[in-house]
This record gives structure tokens, C-alpha cells and sequence, in this order.
């Protein structure tokens, strides 16, 4: 990943797969244009490399030179385009080739035409490296077309961020979802998670997806997913992971305006947590923590009993119940901790004490992230 200025891109377009497009194209368009000495006109600035390695491969005599037009202001094309250099040779008669970096909206291919509209050229093709098919709005005919791409703010090879990127040798591509909290939220039986999850959601603006409700949610209303996940459940077997993960997927998806998620229940194993990662991952984002309340083990049964006393939930009201249910939580989690510990990712906070008091540790944590 890299930084220009405020924002995140991360790799999109290698090197070589950037020389074999513009092999492709030089050898379509050598071939389609046969004996012809074509005038190759490149639109500057973006297109500087594109030009330079695509002449460089030419097979046979051509001219290569410069107009440069400006519309592109930060992440956004503008319809107000610049003519900075117009055409300073004359052009009648010639076969010309415009050399684009990309066409986005098709602005600026729609000033290239006005310009050469009066020139009394030969033939005019348009040959583009980068395309972006759902934004472009125009109805020029595109005859060569590198790579297609969707459409995303992309730099490299030419193509800058306010600046910033032209220098580098292969694509980069803006990362959609920044600065987001991701937290895997884990706590023994008793450990006060649900009250802390509350809080948290709330100053941080964070999703809270807890896999047990998603389950539930999915179940009752018959989802596709809900009724798959029942299947298994109805035989006995555990749900497999393929099936929570694309719960979770769902989640996330309502959610992409969400500023990040707190995952509670889940993930249980290494799988889970590599399933997770992968998830982020295809959502330009990642996990940044795993925050786990401890508590003692005493503290725990006396807390769990207490809450037996009222809350009618009869697995909190036997001691050796609870004490099972605290060692099988340290027995499954001892592996996340692990894994998280090994990305440098875990952070244990001291589960006694005020209600506020362990928020104000969970938000120390939360904040130096
Ligand atoms: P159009 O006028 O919207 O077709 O955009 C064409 C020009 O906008 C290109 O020549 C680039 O200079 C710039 N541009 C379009 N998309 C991108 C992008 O994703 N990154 C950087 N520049 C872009
Ligand atoms: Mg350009």
C-alpha cells in the first residue's frame, strides 16, 4: 500500500501487465495501420509514459508528438476542459493515432475531437491504455483499448492524485474504505462484553455484529443463507464457516458507510480468523485489533451468579457450569490470541472495576490504534 497525500492506494496493475497491454496495442495498431507513417499524438501530462514505451516498441517509422489538456481536478474529471498546448504542426493529410493514459468520462476525448474537427486529417483513431466503460458517457468511438478497469480513482504510469504518482512504474488504485476501526471484540462469560460493545458502538460509531444475532436475524426472516445454516443445524452439524463468512459479508455490505465494525462471537478458530482477514481484505480493509476484557475466574462466577439471581438464564445460576463455560472460552480463545498476538494485533484490558472505568481503557486502546 502506499500514501499520496491524505490518501491510500494499493497495488491494482503490475509492471508487466502494463507492457503486455501496450505490446498488444503497438502490434494492432502496426498491423491495422500496415505501411502508414502515423503521427502519434500523445495528451499530456498523463500520457508521457504510455507514449514513451509505446513508440519505443513501434516496429516502423512513425512522429510522435504533444498536445496538453487539463480536466481532471483531484479525484473528479470536469467538464471544463483546458487546452494548455494546442496542435503546433500542421496535420493535414495524416494518418494520427491519439495516444490517452485513460478515458474516464470522455471529456477530454470530446475537446481532441473539437480540436482535430478542422484539421483535415486522414483518419483519426483513438487508442487508450486505461478505460473505464461505467463512467464514460461519450459516444466517440474508442478503436483501441488497453485494459479496462472499473470505475476507480487509480495512479501510476503517468496518472497522479493532485501530483503525486505519475513516476510510478505500475497502477495503484484508491483505497474505497479508509480509516476504518475494526475490532474483534472477545470476553469470557460474565466479562460485561455486551454493556462494553454498547458503548463502544456509540462513541466510535461502529457497527456491532454479533454472529449469534446475525444467525438469528438470518434464520427467522428465511434468508437463503439463513435457511442453509439451518439445514445443517437441523442435522446436528455445525454450520460451516463458508456460510458465516457470507453472513458477515452481508453485514458489512448494509453497512460500507459504517466507520467500522465490532465482531463479537466470532471468529472461534484460526480458520475464522483467516476467513475474517480475507473478508476485510476484499473490502480494502483489515482487522486492527483483537480487544479481550480479563477477568479473573472468581470474579467472573460471582458476577455470572449474581446475574443468575434475576436473570432467569439457567446456565448462570450453577457454578460448575459457569466454570466450565470460562475454561472452554480460554481453551478456544488461547489460539486467537495467538494468532493476533502475532500480527501484533491483541490487546488484553483489565475487565474490573467501574463500568466507566473499563470503558476509559477500552477507549485508550481504541484511540492509539
Ligand atoms: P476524462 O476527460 O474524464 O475522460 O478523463 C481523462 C483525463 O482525466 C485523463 O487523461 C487523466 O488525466 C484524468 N483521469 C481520469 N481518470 C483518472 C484516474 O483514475 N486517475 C488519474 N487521472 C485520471
Ligand atoms: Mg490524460
Amino acid at each position: 500500500m502506499i500514501k499520496l497525500h491524505d490518501l491510500y492506494f494499493k497495488p491494482f496493475i503490475s509492471a508487466e501487465q502494463i507492457d503486455a497491454a501496450v505490446t498488444r496495442m503497438v502490434d494492432e495498431i502496426a498491423t491495422d495501420l500496415g505501411d502508414e507513417v502515423p503521427v502519434f499524438v500523445g495528451i499530456m501530462n498523463g500520457s508521457f509514459m504510455f507514449v514513451s514505451d509505446f513508440v519505443k516498441k513501434y516496429p516502423k517509422p512513425c512522429e510522435v508528438t504533444f498536445i496538453k489538456l487539463a480536466s481532471y481536478a483531484g479525484l473528479k474529471s470536469t467538464e471544463d476542459i483546458q487546452r494548455l498546448i494546442g496542435l503546433t504542426q500542421d496535420l493535414t493529410g495524416r494518418t494520427v493515432v491519439i495516444l490517452e493514459d485513460i478515458i474516464d468520462s470522455g471529456n477530454t476525448l470530446a475537446e481532441v475531437h473539437r480540436i482535430f474537427k478542422n484539421e483535415n486529417v486522414k483518419s483519426l483513431t483513438i487508442a487508450t491504455l486505461f478505460h473505464k466503460p461505467e463512467a464514460y458517457k461519450k459516444d466517440f468511438k474508442l478503436h483501441y483499448v488497453g485494459i479496462n478497469i472499473p470505475n476507480k480513482f487509480i495512479v501510476g504510469y503517468g496518472l497522479d492524485y493532485e501530483g503525486l504518482g505519475r513516476d510510478l512504474p505500475e497502477v495503484y488504485q484508491l483505497k474505497t474504505t479508509q480509516h476504518m476501526t475494526n475490532i474483534v471484540l472477545f470476553g469470557p462469560p460474565g466479562a460485561g462484553k455486551g454493556t462494553q460493545a454498547n458503548f463502544l458502538k456509540e462513541k466510535y460509531s461502529l457497527v456491532h455484529i454479533s454472529t449469534g444475532d446475525v444467525f438469528r436475524y438470518n434464520i427467522k426472516n428465511e434468508t437463503a443463507l439463513g435457511m442453509l445454516a439451518k439445514s445443517y443445524m437441523d442435522k446436528g452439524q455445525l454450520v460451516p464457516d463458508k456460510v458465516t463468512i457470507d453472513m458477515l459479508n452481508n453485514e458489512v455490505e448494509k453497512n460500507a458507510d459504517a466507520n467500522g465494525f465490532i465482531f463479537d462471537g466470532f471468529p472461534r478458530t484460526n480458520a475464522q480468523a483467516e476467513a475474517l482477514d480475507k473478508l476485510m481484505d476484499s473490502k480494502d480493509s483489515q482487522i486492527n485489533a483483537m480487544v479481550a476484557l480479563e477477568v479473573e475466574d472468581d470474579i467472573l462466577v460471582d458476577r455470572l451468579l449474581e446475574r443468575g439471581k434475576t436473570s432467569g438464564r439457567s446456565d448462570d445460576a450453577d457454578k460448575s457450569i459457569i466454570r466450565n463455560r470460562i475454561k472452554e472460552y480460554y481453551d478456544k480463545t488461547a489460539i486467537l490470541k495467538d494468532y493476533y498476538t502475532k500480527q501484533d494485533k491483541y490487546f488484553g484490558v483489565d475487565g474490573v472495576g467501574d463500568i466507566s472505568e473499563i470503558t476509559n481503557r477500552l477507549s485508550t486502546v481504541i484511540d492509539a490504534l
